[in-house]
């Protein structure tokens, strides 16, 4: 079964507390934390401080997805602030293995990942040291995208090298993630689902069921 972690880009910003309870009630496995700054994507979102405000709120693992460039001065901060995995992506600094390095001295889980038209051969010279691979199934920035369906050929290929490399590594796929996308993810080869509209769609009285149909266990 595929790990669920709800991106709360699509949650109530002025109930961001009440909603991550409310999805981790329903069955979420992690709580996908969009940063955004403006600069690396056309959009502005959210920052260390609310991230630890949200802290208290859950003991689910934060997955903390960094679109914020030049990232490394940041990474302690939310380190600090109670993310879990701090993932990067490769464009957002000069030195994306020193910051991995970071990412890992600082005891956390360590995550890379690449937009759609980025090439994943940086893997190579990654994968001895990432905890988890995100492929970005839209362009970064915004919710509600839709889904990129060439990307399943990149979650394929990254599969194999992850197999190959006999290391344990999620692979996870982010962005216009749904009843009819998620399957085909999970066929080539994704353990984790970032779904923001789709979990957060229809309010709080349908978090449970949007995720148990994400999860492909719907009755
Ligand atoms: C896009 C973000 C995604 C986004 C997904 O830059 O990284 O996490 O919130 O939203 P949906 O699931 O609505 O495509
Ligand atoms: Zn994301």
């Amino acid at each position: 079964m595929p790990l669920i972690s709800p991106s709360i880009l699509s949650a109530d910003f002025a109930r961001l507390g009440e909603e991550v309870r409310a999805v981790d009630e329903a069955g979420a496995d992690w709580i996908h934390i969009d940063v955004m700054d403006g600069h690396f994507v056309p959009n502005i979102t959210i920052g260390p401080a609310v991230v630890k405000a949200l802290r208290p709120h859950t003991d689910k693992p934060f997955d903390v997805h960094l679109m914020i460039s030049p990232v490394d001065a940041y990474l302690e901060q939310f380190a600090d602030a109670g993310a879990d995995i701090i993932t990067v992506h490769p464009e957002a600094g000069p030195h994306v293995h020193r910051t991995v390095q970071t990412i890992k001295s600082l005891g956390k889980k360590a995550g890379v990942v690449f937009n759609p038209a980025t090439p994943v051969d940086t893997l190579d010279y990654l994968i001895d040291m990432v905890d988890l691979v995100l492929v970005m199934s839209v362009n970064p920035g915004f919710g509600g995208q839709s889904f990129i369906d060439s990307q399943l050929k990149k979650v394929e290929a990254i599969r194999r090298r992850i197999d190959a490399s006999c290391r344990d590594i999620y692979l996870e796929v982010d962005g216009g993630v749904d009843s009819r996308t998620a399957p085909l993810c999970i066929e080539a080869g994704a353990d984790v689902l970032v779904a923001g509209s789709a979990t957060f769609k229809g309010g709080p009285d349908r978090y449970a069921d949007n995720i148990r149909t994400l999860r492909g266990d719907a009755a």
